[in-house]
């Protein structure tokens, strides 16, 4: 709503629901899902649930540090950057995200213009 007093962040609710190494997904009307994952370090990172190869779901993928490899074929993304790494070429969008007194926070704009890659 447009007087949401949060502003440009939707809150996505608490930091507890997704246990680390693991990754959560998140349906986006009129967009593409979201991927939101919590590494074994304790960051959290959201990208366009969808790899840049085939579209493999990434949130099914193994958390390795900052990295995800995809389910399908094994590439493996930057959770940071979206990008494909070592010989494989392609980039997932990134969705700046914020964790605050708890709580996972995702840019709204990013969200809302979020399309699979
Ligand atoms: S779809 Fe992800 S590696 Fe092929």
């Amino acid at each position: 709503m447009m007087s949401d007093p949060v502003g440009t962040w939707l809150d996505i609710g608490v930091t507890t629901q997704i246990a680390p190494g693991t990754a959560r997904t998140l349906p986006v009307q009129g967009g593409a899902e979201i991927a939101v994952f919590h590494t074994i370090r304790g960051e959290f990172y959201a990208l366009v649930n969808s790899c840049p190869h085939k579209q493999g779901p990434l949130s099914q993928g193994i958390i390795h540090g900052d990295t995800v490899t995809c389910p399908l074929h094994n590439w493996r993304i930057s959770l940071k950057r979206g990008e494909a790494l070592g010989d494989d070429e392609g980039c997932t969008p990134t969705i700046p995200l914020k964790v605050d007194a708890g709580r996972i926070y995702l840019q709204r704009d990013a969200v809302l213009n979020s399309r699979a890659a």
